[in-house]
């Protein structure tokens, strides 16, 4: 199962709407239908959004290639792409690296392109392979693990990255149980992670996300681990909303709240040269359960997707390079 392919000169994304009770895949053949499923999030997870970003970018170098303005066209693509969700960082990032290697001939474009997207799997595979090694030191045997949204293969196209570290703990330390939190209002826990767990034989529950504070204070969590969108230069997590929550319940109770993410996902101008977009989804997601209205008619909803959690409540970020401990200087 691969969450991100490019086959045939198309872009193939499984579609994580519908899993995990359907394994469908879309096939894509324009850059404006690989934004629309970045949007979608038919793709999601900061590292996977990037991945599907570089080959959507194989798809805009064709486009330009038959334009009588191919530069200017390339380059309106490559913004309307970046611009699909505003918060993850890899997006640009990725979208700014294919534009940088796009130079000479516009025959090569796609080719170009191609390569770097396909060199930039490779690379983010063995990044979640020494991830999840540097996350080791966290764990003991026997610990209960919590852990929210999806942070597993669906979410970067390789191993994954908090999830990685936990199933590599598992396999060998052993955990006793992970808590995967539900992960309102989309579900990525409840659905995705559950299901990568489960295929990954981690014993495991599924909780509502405000069920966190019962199980820490009931001893039933040793450690809180999640993945990231944007770490800032002083340790700042833009993350899956309910992230900060966590690490604010977590200090409470003395229980390490920890990150894991590449260097792909650290922004070093953030915040002292940049702000950064919280993306703000539609409130239906809120509103609504599978198309039907659940809250009170006439009521709206905020729906942002991430929040921020300051570095200080982060105990460690764990990158491809290393274990960090605070304060941090990214
Ligand atoms: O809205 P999503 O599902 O794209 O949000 C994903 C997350 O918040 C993940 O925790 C984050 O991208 C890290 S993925 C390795």
């Amino acid at each position: 199962m691969q969450a991100v392919e490019f086959r045939d000169g198309r872009l193939i994304l499984l579609d994580q709407r519908e899993l995990p009770h359907v394994e469908r895949y879309l096939e894509i053949e324009s850059a404006a239908a690989a934004c629309d499923a970045i949007r979608d999030m038919v793709v999601r997870g900061a590292p996977a959004i990037g991945l599907a970003a570089a080959f959507a970018m194989v798809l805009a170098a064709r486009e330009a290639q038959s334009n009588a303005e191919p530069e200017g066209m390339l380059r309106a693509r490559a913004e309307m792409i970046a611009g699909a969700r505003p918060t993850a960082v890899n997006l640009r990032r990725e979208v700014d690296a294919v534009l940088a290697v796009l130079k000479g001939p516009k025959e090569e474009w796609p080719e170009k392109a191609l390569s770097y997207a396909e060199a930039m799997r490779r690379r983010q595979n063995q990044e979640d392979e020494l991830m999840a090694k540097n996350a080791l030191g966290l764990f003991r045997p026997g610990m209960r693990v919590l852990t929210h949204c999806n942070t597993g293969a669906l979410a970067t196209g390789g191993l994954g990255t908090a999830f990685a570290a936990i199933v590599e703990a598992h396999r060998t330390l052993g955990l006793t149980e992970v808590l995967a939190d539900e992960t309102r209002p989309r579900l990525q826990g409840a659905r995705l992670t559950a299901f990568e767990l489960g295929r990954a034989g981690v014993p495991h529950r599924v909780i509502v996300d405000g069920a966190a504070a019962h199980f820490m204070g009931s001893g039933m969590v040793d450690l809180v681990i999640v993945g990231a969108d944007r770490i800032g230069s002083d340790g700042r997590v833009a993350n899956k909303i309910g992230t900060y929550g966590l690490a604010v319940l977590a200090r409470h109770h003395g229980i390490p709240f920890a990150v894991v993410a590449p260097r792909s996902s650290c922004d070093p101008l953030w915040p002292d040269a940049r702000e950064v977009e919280i993306e703000q989804r539609d409130p239906r997601e809120v509103l609504e359960f599978q198309g039907q209205r659940v809250a009170n008619a006439g009521s709206d909803a905020y729906n942002p997707a991430f929040d921020v959690t300051p570095g200080e409540l982060v105990a460690a970020i764990v990158r491809e390079d290393g274990l960090f401990r605070p304060p941090y200087a990214f």
